[in-house]
């Protein structure tokens, strides 16, 4: 492919947009000149934060999907931390297409060419004929700029994304979590949702209305049902919901296996811990591995 002169591309779009007529739509080349098709996915698509999916598409950890950005392709993956990232579709072998279908579900993201794989956060895993003494450290998938907005994944191609992006999803999230718009300042003694956002040594964390560390169980996976019952809900306590509970924004009602309903968080339901015995506490730690502390998406 004959590389294109992005400045004599510049130039060519002013000199069009200069004689553009107010009520009339762009001139043809904007619609078919590969040089003005090129700059604006260099000026644009490349460089700004670009709307590819919503969360719901990936509910479970190792669920992933591809998305394709003009001649870039990504994949975009919900590791066991049940967190959502973004990589180049590039394998870091010989550079060929990972992942040619739009979604799917995998423990591993495995290259068919020499069958390179990588864990769902990016890490090179088990790489056939790497030479000795290579640091497989380098080898992971080229990670990309996500942002998860209430549930709207975002991702920025640039290397340093544009910061006014920062600043949005507190903007968004309040009108998207409630039905009116913009959303009413909330009252203090009425909780507005199941579960705050609390910021702790830990980072941000979700808690209860009395302020309590929140948890998911990484065995809940269908995103509908808690697996958490009997013995297990002695020690973990599921936040409870009332009966007639209603989903709202990112919080659903899951019902229990005893009918009774209790709040999930993206899809993940919340419960409390025994271990833990006033607010700002986070003993709810498992030998396993299968209990997480709730965090909010952005
Ligand atoms: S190109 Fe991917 S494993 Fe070789």
């Amino acid at each position: 492919m004959t590389a294109i002169d992005l400045t004599a591309a510049r130039g060519k779009a002013a000199e069009l947009l200069a004689r553009r007529k107010r009520g009339f739509s762009l001139e043809a080349p904007f619609y078919l000149d590969d040089a003005l098709f090129e700059l604006d996915m260099a000026a644009i698509f490349a460089r700004h934060w670009v709307h590819v999916g919503t969360a719901a598409e990936i509910p479970d950890h190792g669920s992933v999907m591809t998305v394709d950005i003009g001649r870039y392709s990504l994949i975009i993956a919900r590791g066991r931390d049940m967190r959502i990232r973004a990589f180049h579709n590039v394998c870091r072998h010989r550079g060929s297409r990972i992942l040619t279908s739009r979604t799917g579900k995998a423990r591993s993201i495995v290259c068919r060419y020499h069958n390179w794989s990588y864990d769902l956060e990016g890490s090179l895993l088990d790489a056939e004929h790497i030479a000795a003494g290579i640091d497989r450290g380098c080898l992971g998938l080229k990670p990309v700029h996500l942002r998860d907005v209430s549930g709207l994944l975002f991702v920025c191609l640039a290397e340093e994304p544009p910061e006014d992006f920062e600043r949005a999803p507190l903007r968004q999230a309040p009108s998207m979590m409630t039905d009116e718009e913009p959303a009413p300042p909330p009252k203090k003694d009425v909780p507005l949702f199941p579960a705050q956002v609390a910021q702790t040594k830990k980072g941000a964390i979700l808690v209860d209305n009395k302020g309590m560390t929140l948890y998911t169980f990484d065995r809940d996976t269908s995103g509908s049902q808690s697996t958490c019952d009997a013995k297990c809900a002695e020690r973990w306590t599921p936040l409870a919901a009332p009966a007639d509970a209603q989903a709202k924004g990112d919080f659903t009602v899951v019902t229990r296996s005893d009918g009774s309903k209790m709040w999930a968080y993206r899809y993940r339901p919340l419960y409390t811990s025994q271990y833990d015995k006033a607010p700002g506490e986070a003993n709810g730690f498992d030998g396993a591995n299968l209990w997480h502390i709730a965090r909010p998406a952005f």
